[in-house]
């Protein structure tokens, strides 16, 4: 007989998360007993947050804005990738009561792309819009695969030069070199040259979530045929940046495969157990569609 587990996210705020959902069918659907709540929790109260972890014995939590880059000081230890993305999605609690910070997000970020676009990254020059948690953990990723060229804009300049510099350490840092250039763009530059030769471009930024579903991140200029356009946003299904891409004959990638990939990611670390990926499509598909009526 399992034990009975709970699981959690620290967000905030948190009422928008699919992740009670999506794991509880999941748990549901394996037999489990363990249960999944949402923790609303401002920034000042997350040191007391993680400490409630250890001591309420709560299995394992996923974190997510505000909270990815600022829960590192309070964990025992990194995961190695953890640690080179610098940011935080998935805390595991150890049998020995220590906490173990792990990041699923790159992974689940590329492994939907590849899955959804087929897309030979090895391949691709790409522009990243944003240079927050998420494009960290994205970047980190996309050199992982062998993308040769990276571009990034974001509104606050020198947050993308910062994000670059990160991105040409963890270049260093490798044993075997990643031959990849990394380069920074103005928005200013991008908005009046419009030149949009880029294989792949990412919105990382939260532009266009719900409730501001008419925003985007920035005017897309004329797009090359076979662009890929890609959002992270996964609320709502479809954001208004796609759809522009879209009416340009540019296939998109939409955001709510990151989240279930990373999500079966955190699963395996949380229970050990490979994750019933076709329930948690569902039970997001399901919740957003839900929603929308
Ligand atoms: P996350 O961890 O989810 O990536 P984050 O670290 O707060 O969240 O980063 C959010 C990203 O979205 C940043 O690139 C941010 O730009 P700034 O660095 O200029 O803050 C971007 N962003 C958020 N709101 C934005 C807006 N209204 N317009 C443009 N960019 C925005």
């Amino acid at each position: 007989m399992e034990e009975r587990k709970l699981f959690g996210i620290l967000a905030h705020p948190v009422g928008h998360s699919l992740s009670p959902v999506m794991y509880q069918q999941a748990f549901i659907k394996l037999g489990l007993p363990y249960a999944y709540h949402p923790f609303d929790v401002p920034p000042e109260r997350l040191a007391q947050a993680v400490s409630a972890i250890k001591v309420l014995g709560i299995s394992g939590v996923n974190v997510t804005i505000p909270h990815k880059e600022r829960i590192i000081p309070f964990l025992d230890r990194l995961d190695p990738e953890a640690e080179a993305i610098g940011a935080v999605n998935t805390v595991v609690l150890e049998k020995d009561g220590t906490l173990t910070g792990y990041n699923t997000d790159g992974a689940g970020y590329v492994e939907s792309l590849k899955e959804e676009t087929g897309l030979d990254l090895s391949q691709c020059k790409v522009l990243i819009l944003g240079a927050g948690g998420a494009a960290k953990a994205i970047g980190v990723y996309l050199l992982k695969e062998g993308v040769p060229h990276l571009t990034i804009v974001n509104r606050t300049l020198e947050r993308a030069h910062q994000l670059a510099c990160h991105l040409e350490k963890y270049l260093k840092s490798r044993s075997s070199p990643l031959p990849a250039k990394i380069t920074v763009r103005s928005q200013a530059d991008l908005a009046q040259n419009k030149s949009f030769d880029y294989q792949l471009i990412i919105n990382t930024t939260s532009v266009g979530m719900w409730p501001h579903v008419n925003e985007m991140p920035m005017e897309l200029g004329p797009l090359p045929p076979s662009t890929v356009v890609s959002d992270i946003v996964y609320n709502p299904y479809e954001t208004l940046f796609l759809k522009k891409a879209k009416e340009q004959g540019a296939t998109i990638h939409r955001g709510l495969g990151m989240l279930v990939y990373q999500g079966t990611l955190a699963f395996k670390l949380f229970t050990g157990y490979e994750a019933p990926v076709d329930t948690m499509w569902e039970a997001v598909r399901n919740h957003l569609a839900g929603k929308a009526k």
